[in-house]
């Protein structure tokens, strides 16, 4: 009888409707928290603000704030279209034109790895993607650990990515908070005490988020302790080229490392030095002890990633393979990213000369002394809770500034607004 009643009742369409939604299959999904970078972007969107700034993301503004395209990359899509090509797919491990140039970006041309042969490329979705392409191959083969150790602190998304692939994360000392520079023997003290075969990451230049790189003799210190510790050695190479503004010179603890035997991984992204942030570009390479040895490597590689997305995305790849493989393309390329690198300079040193104008009395050394797309400010979250509710200013939690989304037009705004907040 009662079965009957619901039965009738459920007839009418809008009982029907709430039975439904009282069956969901979600109603134990959790509202979850906005992402910690992207986040912040979102937040800035909504804002209404006139003087608003963005300085969460690391993306590359010019000096009137705007998007950049780089000329060199309105060079490549214009012979892209001129060409006609087709959008077939890509191998599983993308253009062949790509992953040799890339590697040869990150190893130089001269690498005796690349002439006998002992590595592969595979290209990425970006950075992220090809971490995680690392992260998962780590987790299918590296059998000696689950452990990652990460810097303290590390850009916010290594956590999730090394995490969901299925790895234990773990943290050495880098960054000193009292100085705002590295913690050389702190790293050092926690790096020796890291167990052996372990897996450790490191960030090949213009570290995210601090600005603090090691200098070359504090390099080779590290080098000869990961080697003594048998780490395995990842590189997580986002900003070749923005640290110094040469790529050659921002490669150089990746080819030192390797120069002493150290068989590292090397995940890259073209999002920051070519401006192609939305077109995913970007390569994976483990060096491996003999070409055979990375045949076999690849052939895993494929496997892994045909799951995953099937092959990989063919715009991206097609216009920096034309950057690095045309020559008078890739001279114009190397000059735009000095440009970049030298805008974000000026900018430090302008919002270093724009605080004191302000009477802020505190050291800002530190944000001329860091070096890459990020300063590190110091400033203490309650402050970027006034820097964003009173002035509208963007950025991370941390106090990380993206200091590209600074411009000479409001360079001034942001000083006078660091120092009402420090004051
Ligand atoms: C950043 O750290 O802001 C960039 O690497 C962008 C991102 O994806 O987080």
């Amino acid at each position: 009888m009662a079965l009957l009643h619901t039965r009738r009742l459920l007839a009418t369409p809008r009982l029907a409707a709430a039975a439904t939604r009282a069956s969901s299959w979600w109603s134990h999904v959790e509202m979850g928290p906005p992402d910690p970078i992207l986040g912040v972007t979102e937040a800035f969107k909504r804002d209404t603000n006139s003087k608003k700034m963005n300085l969460g993301v690391g993306a590359y503004r010019d000096d009137s704030g705007k998007p950049y395209v780089l000329n060199c990359v309105r060079k490549a899509e214009a012979m892209i279209a001129s060409k006609k090509m087709d959008k077939e797919y890509l191998p599983i491990g993308g253009l062949a034109d790509f992953t040799r140039a890339s590697a040869e970006l990150a190893l130089g041309e001269n690498s005796e790895v690349l002439k006998s042969g002992r590595y592969v490329t595979v290209q990425g979705i970006s950075g992220t993607g090809s971490l995680r392409i690392g992260a998962s191959f780590l987790q299918r083969f590296f059998k000696s650990s689950r452990d990652v150790y990460l810097p303290k602190p590390s850009w916010g998304n290594h956590t999730p990515i090394f995490r969901d692939a299925g790895l234990q994360l773990q943290a050495y000392r880098y960054y000193d908070p009292k100085t705002c520079s590295l913690d050389f023997s702190g790293a050092m003290d926690d790096i020796s005490k890291i167990p052996e075969k372990s897996i450790i990451l490191l960030h090949a230049c213009a570290h995210n988020p601090t600005g603090v790189d090691p200098r070359q003799e504090q390099w080779k210190e590290v080098a000869a302790l990961v080697k003594k510790r048998n780490l395995l050695v990842y590189f997580d190479m986002a900003y070749q080229g923005f640290a110094s503004g040469d790529i050659n010179r921002d490669a150089w603890a990746v080819r030192h490392f390797i120069d002493q035997g150290i068989n590292v991984l090397i995940s890259q992204s073209y999002a920051k030095n070519m401006g192609l942030y939305g077109e995913r570009a970007g390569a994976f390479t483990i060096i491996c002890s003999s070409a055979e040895e990375a045949k076999r490597v690849e052939s895993q590689l494929k496997i892994l990633i045909r799951p995953m997305y099937s092959n990989p995305p063919l715009n991206g790849a097609r216009i920096a393979s034309i950057i690095l493989n045309t020559p008078d393309i890739r001279k114009e390329w190397l000059v735009e990213v000095k440009g970049m690198a030298d805008r974000i300079i000026s900018m430090r040193t302008q919002l270093v000369s724009n605080l004191k104008k302000e009477g802020s009395s505190h050291n800002w050394q530190h944000i001329t002394d860091q070096i890459g797309m990020f300063c590190f400010t110091g400033l203490k979250p309650e402050q970027v809770e006034r820097l964003i509710k009173e002035f509208s200013i963007y950025m991370t939690k941390d106090g990380r500034i993206s200091v590209a989304g600074v411009t000479s037009g409001n360079v001034g705004y942001l000083a006078h607004a660091i120092h009402q907040v420090t004051k």
